[in-house]
């Protein structure tokens, strides 16, 4: 199915996006309320922010619940009347799992058997979610197709894979339809470039604009298949909008089946915000240590994705990066 069909397939039910203040959700909830589907979203404003919604807020087709979904009562009330659910709500970041794996866990891995429990006994079958590259491991095959799973390397990790495995059994128990999305390094607009545990290309782009110090992890040659958020959000749709049974209890690659190194990355978006006149020529480029959890290399086979979710038509690195500057650069 194309995208057309499947926001044609969907057009008019109701969603439900947990997690959907935050970077991936908020980009999705947008694309659904602009292709007329009506949008629930649930989501605690730990890490994602409430002004990333705030432009939906005159929409009739949109309502916020504030609520955590570690409450099993929240997850029951937020799904009444909802059609299907795209789950992303989690706590991202391995370096925080790996300091406070009790909060990753009970947010990744209670969490979501909440969500993915009440959807159950309130007869919502279809269930979108968000996992993870991280279920990789150490394998250092490349491309990664599913199957390839290595040893896991953190608990953040450890709770992607948890919610594949919960997904897998929901749908041999109770038909359910669990389609997990294993995202590769998504950047895009409203990502967040603050905090300790913030993603890079984010936070690269701040420090280039602000002129401050901007440290790459290790000597930078490390490579991964940045994938522009627009991809993941369409992922998302064919998957909610699927009827191709074959998906139903599987997992699926989401990304553009590239990769590119830190260094690269770095020059791209020097690049372009000088082409936007946005570079700030005191930003210092520095290398610093390893870290901890992370893989070398990370790229993926999208080859199933393609063939069983019609997932094509993508944004590649040097577009989605070039579309993401030059929004930045218009907003401030
Ligand atoms: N961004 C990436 O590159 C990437 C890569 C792989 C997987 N993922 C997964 O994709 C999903 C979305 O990630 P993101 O980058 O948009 O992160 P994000 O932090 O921007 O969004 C996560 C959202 O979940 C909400 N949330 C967290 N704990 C919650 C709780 N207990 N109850 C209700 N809501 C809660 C946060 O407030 C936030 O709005 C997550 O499941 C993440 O693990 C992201």
């Amino acid at each position: 199915m194309n995208l057309a069909k499947a926001i044609q397939t969907i057009y008019s039910q109701h969603a439900l996006v947990t997690g959907g203040a935050g970077f991936i959700g908020s980009n999705l909830v947008a694309f659904l309320l602009e292709n007329g589907i009506t949008v629930t979203v649930l989501d605690n404003l730990s890490t994602g922010k409430r002004s990333n919604l705030a432009e939906f807020d005159s929409n009739t087709n949109f309502r916020f619940i504030e609520g955590d979904i570690t409450d099993y009562n929240t997850c029951l009330n937020a799904i009444q009347g909802v059609d299907f659910i795209s789950h992303q709500a989690a706590l991202g970041s391995v370096p925080r799992s790996i300091e406070f794996p009790h909060n990753t866990h009970n947010v990744n891995a209670t969490g979501f058997l909440n969500m993915l429990h009440a959807a159950k006994e309130s007869g919502v079958k279809r269930f979108v979610y968000a996992s993870s590259s991280s279920v990789y491991g150490d394998n250092v095959v490349s491309p990664k197709g599913i199957g390839m799973e290595g040893e896991l390397l953190s608990p953040y990790a450890v709770t992607k894979r948890l919610n594949e495995e919960y997904g897998m059994v929901y749908h041999k128990l109770h038909e359910m339809q669990t389609i997990g999305l294993r995202y590769f390094n998504v950047f895009g607009p409203k990502q967040d470039p603050n905090g300790v545990y913030a993603a890079a290309i984010p936070k690269f782009i701040d420090k280039m604009m602000m002129g401050e110090t901007l440290t790459i992890d290790g000597d930078g040659g490390q490579t991964r298949d940045f994938t522009f958020v627009r991809n993941a959000v369409k992922a998302n749709v064919l998957a909610l909008a699927t009827n191709n049974t074959e998906t139903y209890g599987s997992v699926f690659n989401v990304a553009c089946g590239q990769h590119f190194s830190l260094n690269q990355v770095v020059q791209a978006i020097k690049n372009g915000l000088i082409k936007n006149g946005k570079y700030n020529d005191a930003c210092r480029i520095i290398h610093g240590p390893y870290r901890a959890g992370d893989i070398r290399d990370s790229l993926a086979d999208i080859s199933l994705t393609t063939k069983q979710l019609g997932y094509t038509d993508l944004d590649f690195f040097e577009d989605g990066i070039d579309v993401y500057l030059r929004m930045l650069c218009t907003d401030v």
